[in-house]
């Protein structure tokens, strides 16, 4: 699969060559798309998806929301080598960045969501994560709280909106205003010669011809291009690398994880690198924190290349080209109960209140 897809995109390199398409040096990269809506993806539904990813009530401690995570703020993470959840529990994985994540076939290191929708219903009942004992609570706590209901109906058309469907929905609509055009390499892209350094074109033109490429292409350089289907690819797929055993690269068995099938053994989904200067540490299990070592160690697992210092660092640069124009946003008013919590008290506190 990746020896043809390599063959089909040097082929159209070279074809690119000989009769002059793009930018000098960028015959992989293409720019990031400026909108990513569905039709259906209503203002209504959009203000709802972000009420509820910021609303920390959908986790069972109440203190816990998607942006806890994924934070909106700053790169869509949590700078964390592995997230944090309810009660202090951590997870085996980094955070993904939620900036531009409507760009890719599947979700999660491991691919095992195909949409934002299916995804979006992972984490609110995911133990480590937000907690809670299932979607019906989840349901039943949105629906102690009036304002929803209302917010519910005017974004579903319908008196009985309330479902674990439609609030997934409403998610992933918001998920789909999450992206960052306009980068210095997609101004470059769109024929400004000057949005990118020196440095920083070096950088991609090294990216490009030492095969950096060969899976990191498209728009989102995640190899994601618009309707493609999900690919998985062998990480680290040169074993003997000294990255393997310094950074513990080889325990997480990543893809078969989530089919069961020990033929997708050390497969992962490719992630963006898309404002990936922002989003350390690296790698799904976070034990890189810096972006030059890890292009150090991504040459040596997936090309078997030794890089030198210059060329980490020229190829850290290029990745600042990635940094794209982030929406201006507001916060949203999350609806309230009038003096009354939705989080259950533990058991005793009404006593200790007493006291
Ligand atoms: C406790 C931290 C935590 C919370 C809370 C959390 N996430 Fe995540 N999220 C993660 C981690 C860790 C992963 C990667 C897990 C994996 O691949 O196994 C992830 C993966 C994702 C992805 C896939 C991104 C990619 O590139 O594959 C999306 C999208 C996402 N989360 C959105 C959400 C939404 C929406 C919510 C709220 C409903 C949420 N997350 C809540 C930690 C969190
Ligand atoms: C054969 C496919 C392949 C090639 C070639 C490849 N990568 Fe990757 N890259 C991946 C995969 C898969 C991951 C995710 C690894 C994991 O599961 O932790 C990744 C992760 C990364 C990350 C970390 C992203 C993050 O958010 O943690 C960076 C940076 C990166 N690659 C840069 C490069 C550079 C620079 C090159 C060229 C020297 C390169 N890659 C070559 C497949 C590839």
């Amino acid at each position: 699969m990746i020896a043809r897809t390599n063959m089909i995109t040097r082929l159209f390199t070279f074809a690119a060559m000989l009769v002059g398409i793009g930018q000098v040096g960028a015959q992989n990269l293409v720019a990031l798309p400026k909108a990513a809506l569905k039709q259906s993806d209503t203002p209504e539904k959009i203000e709802l998806g972000k009420k509820l990813y910021f609303d920390p009530r959908l986790s069972a401690t109440g203190t816990v929301s998607c942006n806890s995570c994924h934070n909106l703020m700053e790169g869509g993470d949590d700078g964390r080598a592995t997230s944090m959840g309810v009660n202090g529990l951590t997870g085996p994985r980094n955070a993904p960045t939620v900036w531009n994540a409507v760009f890719q076939a599947s979700q999660f290191w491991d691919g095992r969501a195909v949409t934002l929708e299916e995804q979006a219903k992972g984490p609110m009942v995911a133990d480590v994560e937000m907690g809670m004992l299932g979607h019906d609570q989840v349901i039943s706590r949105i629906k102690d709280i009036a304002g929803y209901t209302n917010d519910f109906q005017i974004a579903f058309k319908n008196d009985d909106a309330v479902t674990i469907e439609n609030a997934v929905e409403a998610i992933a609509a918001f998920e789909r205003t999450l992206i960052t055009p306009n980068s210095a390499l997609d101004r470059y892209l769109d024929g400004d010669e000057h949005a990118m350094s020196e440095t920083q074109i070096r950088g991609m033109e090294l990216f490009e011809s030492i095969g950096c490429t060969e899976c990191h292409s498209g728009p989102a350089l995640n190899g994601w291009d618009i309707g493609s289907d999900a690919e998985f690819v062998e990480f680290p797929r040169f074993d003997t690398s000294p990255f393997v055993q310094a950074y513990d690269l080889a325990t997480d068995l990543g893809r078969s994880q989530a089919t069961g099938d020990n033929t997708d053994d050390h497969l992962f989904k490719t992630p963006t690198l898309r404002n990936v200067t922002l989003t350390a540490p690296y790698l799904h299990n976070g034990r890189v924190s810096s972006l030059a070592e890890t292009c150090r160690l991504m040459a040596s697992t997936q090309l078997d290349v030794e890089l030198t210092d210059r060329e980490a660092d020229d190829l850290t640069s290029f990745m600042s080209a990635l940094e794209g124009e982030f929406p201006e946003m507001t916060f949203p008013r999350l609806p309230s109960r009038s003096g009354e919590s939705v989080i259950q008290a533990k058991v005793g506190s009404a006593i200790n209140d007493q006291s």
